[in-house]
């Protein structure tokens, strides 16, 4: 690294104490960028340094670098590899900037020249800083003992690159590491060391079957390589393309021909011997950055680091009537998606099973009350670290809390008025979140039936299982006018009985078993409403928006409830019901009143947002049907 200090006039290059100190002393502003010595020092700014140096010409700016292996002032950078620049003035730290970001660098070097200069002529007094960012990263690594870790910022892409023997016994390693630092690449990590044959093997097994591999392992094991990991300076840009593009192709004579100034094209010695590598694409780039560099972590904000999750919450029955529509916008807003949605009027066995840690709290009866005073909403929620996510836009449990520390909470602003219980619920943990959905959202069996005629029948059989279905049975078969009548017998008295049975045995129809949570529910609004017209202006995703002829041929068929699932299902297959309980659960609300509540159900989730725009251009006989079942329900839920 000889070459770098003489062309380097414009920084004082610092080596050791004394001349630290000496430096330091300097009356103005002094920017020293710490290095390490296998990388030097930041090449990407110098252009900007200098141009700063020439276009303000100030007696009082200075700059310099320092490696911060013999310097004792610098012990706590070593080993650090983002380029770090701090700020000196009157021999005190009054800045630090981390990462070779050039319009903050220069915005900083203005502006602590401005104070400083302050300082000089009026006797202002001058901001001595500590590097928090240093003191942060070392509790970070006391805490977890991650001292060897490498650090990746999670916004930046990056990529592994090699070095490969050939290079590296030339001699040309550091003029290499030079080059890549000019060209704006950030070294996040460098290791120098030599591949063994088996890691070669491991590294490259991609490669096994090419004739080349023999020699490949021999070459790759021959002598020490440098390992880095590499980042581009602005953040947006994909390193990984960027890095093939400046290594060149692996080819090294089509190198030369196409791309001279590539790395491989004046590096490479010879076919496999081309002197470089970049890893592939970010798939490969993790697996190598896990290869070199085990103890590798993202340096990610912690939503970053969370996984995708589910947690149950339940809206309890005052905010439910009261508050549903603005807790759902809030969930929303909050950028959770809401998988599975219910209403649910608990009886008291439900609660006391539901809560069954809670039954000595002298809460409880309290709870119990609220719980069983009207339908609560249950949610499955879905977001990346949804359980931790929900609970903390709740807020406190107790309300008084939560209305004094956290007016803002879900629960400090919806109590709809009761003082003693809040009126929202949050899983503690993901395996709890799990049981509580269980709960509420047992799996259960459905009867679906793909109607005689009804075209596009594949096409329904693959948003079955898109929809996470399992179609646990399934048959084609044409149903005897017996069977139809049998099969709607619910429907005898209507007037299009003798239509419908006509249609139901006119040809073969597939008849299947579905199961998967809340099973029923969720076919009946993958089906969408009855009449197709209805369900083109309220679930214009829905299978009979997109497949039905119309409001009797409807195409698909689907319990409305679980009674009717076990019957039906029954009645087309025989015993094959072993899991029956899983249609009966202790969650299921009870059965008399069930069918016009999953009616009830089956629209509301069927209704879009803006449902209330348009409820008043729907057809009459929608809103009608809509607010008969909404007076069943409320009956039902009041008597
Ligand atoms: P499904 O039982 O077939 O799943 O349909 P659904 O619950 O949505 O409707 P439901 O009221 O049970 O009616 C059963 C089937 O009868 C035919 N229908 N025609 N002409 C009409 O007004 C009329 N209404 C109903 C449809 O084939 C409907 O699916
Ligand atoms: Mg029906």
């Amino acid at each position: 690294m000889a070459g770098k200090k003489k062309e380097n006039t414009l920084q004082v290059n610092i080596t050791n104490d004394e001349q630290w100190n000496d430096v330091l002393a300097m009356k103005g502003l002094t920017v020293v960028d710490v290095y390490q010595q296998w990388c030097g020092p930041c090449r990407a700014v110098m252009s900007l340094f200098r141009k700063m140096k020439n276009e303000l010409g100030d007696d009082l700016l200075h700059f310099a670098t320092a490696e911060a292996d013999s310097i004792e002032a610098l012990e706590k950078y070593r080993g650090k590899c983002e380029p770090t620049f701090l700020f000196y003035a009157g021999g005190e730290l009054v800045g630090v900037l981390r990462g070779p970001n050039a319009p903050l660098l220069q915005k900083t070097i203005q502006e602590e020249l401005k104070k400083e200069t302050n300082v000089l002529e009026h006797g202002t007094g001058r901001k001595v800083v500590k590097d928090e960012g240093l003191i942060e990263e070392e509790e970070v690594n006391d805490d977890h003992q991650h001292d060897e870790d490498v650090m990746v910022p999670a916004h930046k892409s990056y990529t592994v690159a090699l070095i490969k023997p050939d290079v590296v016994a030339h001699g040309k390693a550091n003029e290499i590491i030079m080059k890549i630092q000019d060209a704006g690449f950030v070294i996040l990590a460098h290791e120098e060391r030599t591949l063994t044959e088996a890691e070669v093997q491991d590294f490259y097994q991609h490669k096994a079957t090419e004739p080349y591999f023999q020699e490949l392992i021999q070459f790759m094991s021959s002598g020490p390589s440098h390992v880095l990991v590499i980042s581009k300076t602005e953040e947006c840009d994909d390193v990984i393309p960027a890095w093939r593009e400046f290594i060149g192709p692996p080819d090294i004579e089509e190198a030369k021909m196409k791309q001279p100034e590539s790395l491989r094209a004046q590096y490479g010695t010879k076919s496999v011997f081309n002197g470089l590598h970049g890893s592939n694409d970010s798939e490969r780039a993790s697996r190598e950055l896990a290869f070199f560099f085990p103890n590798f972590r993202m340096a990610m904000a912690d939503s970053e680091q969370e996984t995708v999750e589910r947690t149950l919450a339940l809206i309890r029955p005052d905010a439910a009537r009261e508050n549903r529509e603005e807790i759902l916008a809030r969930i929303h807003e909050s950028g959770f998606t809401v998988a599975m949605q219910r209403e649910v009027m608990l009886s008291e066995e439900q609660v006391r099973q539901f809560y069954s840690s809670h039954l000595q709290e002298e809460y409880f009866p309290r709870l119990m009350e609220c719980m069983t005073s009207g339908p609560v909403l249950a949610l499955a929620l879905v977001k990346q670290g949804a359980v931790k996510h929900w609970r903390g836009i709740l807020g406190p449990k107790d309300l008084i809390q939560a209305k004094n520390e956290e007016p803002e909470c879900l629960r400090a602003q919806f109590s709809a008025g009761n003082p003693s219980v809040n009126q929202l619920h949050g899983s503690g943990s993901p395996e709890e979140a799990e049981r509580e959905i269980r709960f509420f959202f047992p799996t259960e069996q459905t009867l679906a039936v793909i109607k005689p005629d009804t075209e596009h029948r594949e096409e329904i059989l693959k948003e079955i299982r898109a929809r996470g279905f399992t179609i646990s049975h399934m048959k084609d078969t044409v149903l005897s006018r017996d069977m139809a009548e049998e099969f709607y017998k619910e429907h005898r008295d209507k007037p299009f009985f003798s239509q419908l049975v006509d249609y139901m045995c006119r040809g073969p129809c597939s008849v299947l078993v579905l199961t998967k949570e809340n099973a029923v529910e969720e076919w009946r609004a993958t089906m969408g409403p009855t009449d197709p017209s209805v369900a083109r202006e309220m679930a214009p995703e829905s299978l009979r928006a997109r497949f039905a002829k119309d409001v009797l041929e409807n195409g698909v068929h689907g319990s409305s409830n679980t009674k009717h699932a076990h019957e039906k299902i029954q009645f087309i297959f025989g015993d094959i019901d072993s899991e029956s309980d899983l249609i009966h659960d202790a969650a299921s609300p009870p059965l008399e009143a069930e069918e016009s509540f999953a009616e009830l159900k089956n629209l509301q989730a069927s209704r879009s947002p803006s449902f209330d725009q348009k409820k008043n251009q729907t057809e009459p006989s929608t809103t009608f049907v809509y607010n008969r079942l909404l007076k069943e329900y409320s009956r039902f839920i009041t008597g």
